[in-house]
């Protein structure tokens, strides 16, 4: 089955096309990130606009990549939500419109259901029950997994996710926006000089809360002006540490609560090179499994709702011919993939 995946739920336009049995066939990736550096932020109205110019094209690439045509598609899938509503309704009328010309099946995606299976882009199967840390721009999440398309909330944030976070911080520190991969650049060459706290990692419990931390390098900031270099790649490299060290807590917290063997890792901020290396030293130590996406497909992307929406149409999944977006949607009213067939690549009980 080769099912063509949209990603349209905030400021990237990703179209992938995936096989069940052949996996990944080509992916195309555009990011808007020039188009909003100006604004210090993702502009809606701005995003919605550039999907409808580069949604099309993508998909002609990406079907030219792969050598074959539309007639040769199986399904769409899109993101159907959470996200920017505007945006989101570009990716979904363009697939829904594009399934029912082509007479196929077209199912509406949970982008972060497509986050946390993206590590089965490459690898084995996911073995359930599993725990995934989903790290990205608007989430910061622990999610138990008992079964693919069966979630349970363990921990969110109550303020800042995670990503925003890194931001925000970075913005503070006088890096271009998004900051988060140039802040992790700059704490390469820093000390962690600061003490910023974990925070919540003193109670019990598996929330997040990171705006207060965000506070914290503001008046660090602050007192040590002007800051030269070396300061500010101190100061990134403190913040990363705090974030970096919250996390893992919390994520061996969630591992001995459930008792899960797997621990997923996923969202932009997993492409975070200090957290994978923490997390998986902790794995090692804890005697559990760890997966990552590759940095490339732990922000957003086309492969991860290709693959995704492949899964849930296997599963049987539809979309009548509404075109239904979702900006926001809670993850545990999805309900869980049963397979006639069960795909061998990507459950293993
Ligand atoms: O998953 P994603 O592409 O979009 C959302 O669904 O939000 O995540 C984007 C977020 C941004 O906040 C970005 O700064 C952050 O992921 N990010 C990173 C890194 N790469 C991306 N944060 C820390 N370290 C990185 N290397
Ligand atoms: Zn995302």
């Amino acid at each position: 089955m080769r099912v063509l995946g949209i990603e349209s739920s905030c400021d990237e336009t990703g179209v992938a096309l995936y096989c069940l049995q052949d996996g990944l066939l080509a992916h195309r990736l555009h990011s808007q990130i020039a188009l909003h550096a100006a604004y210090g932020g993702v502009v809606p109205e701005l995003a919605s606009r550039d999907h409808i110019q580069r949604l099309l094209p993508l998909v002609r690439e990406v079907l030219a990549d792969a050598g074959l045509t539309r007639s040769d598609l199986d399904g769409v899938a899109y993101t159907a939500g959470p996200g920017l509503v505007g945006a989101l309704m570009v990716g979904a009328a363009a697939g829904r419109a594009l399934a029912w010309a082509l007479d196929i099946p077209a199912v509406g995606v949970h982008h972060l259901e497509a986050h946390l299976l993206a590590p089965l882009l490459e690898g084995g199967p996911l073995t359930t029950p599993f725990v995934a840390l989903l790290v990205s721009g608007g989430h910061s999440m622990l999610i138990e997994v008992t079964e693919l398309g069966s979630y349970r909330l363990l921990g969110d944030t109550l303020d800042d996710a995670a990503g925003e976070a890194f931001d925000k911080t970075a913005k503070l520190l006088g890096l271009p926006y998004p900051g988060g991969a140039a802040l992790a650049a700059l704490a390469t060459h820093g000390q962690a000089t600061h003490s910023f706290s974990r925070p919540l990692t003193d109670r019990p419990g598996l929330d997040f809360s990171f705006s207060g931390l965000k506070t914290q390098v503001a008046l660090a900031v602050q007192r040590q002006q002007p800051l030269d270099d070396a300061a500010r790649a101190n100061v990134a490299r403190s913040f990363e540490d705090a974030v970096t060290e919250t996390l893992a807590i919390k994520c061996r917290r969630a591992m001995q609560q459930t008792g899960a063997g797997l621990l997923v890792v996923a969202g932009g901020v997993g492409a975070n090179r200090h957290l994978r290396e923490r997390l998986a030293a902790d794995a090692d130590s804890g005697g559990w499994q760890l997966r990552f996406p590759r940095p490339d497909f732990c922000t957003d992307n086309g492969a991860m709702v290709a693959l995704a929406g492949a899964l849930r149409l296997a599963a049987g999944g539809r979309q009548d011919l509404a075109i239904d977006v979702r900006p926001r949607w809670d993850l545990s009213e999805l309900a869980p993939m049963h397979f006639a067939h069960p795909p061998a690549f990507a459950c293993a009980a």
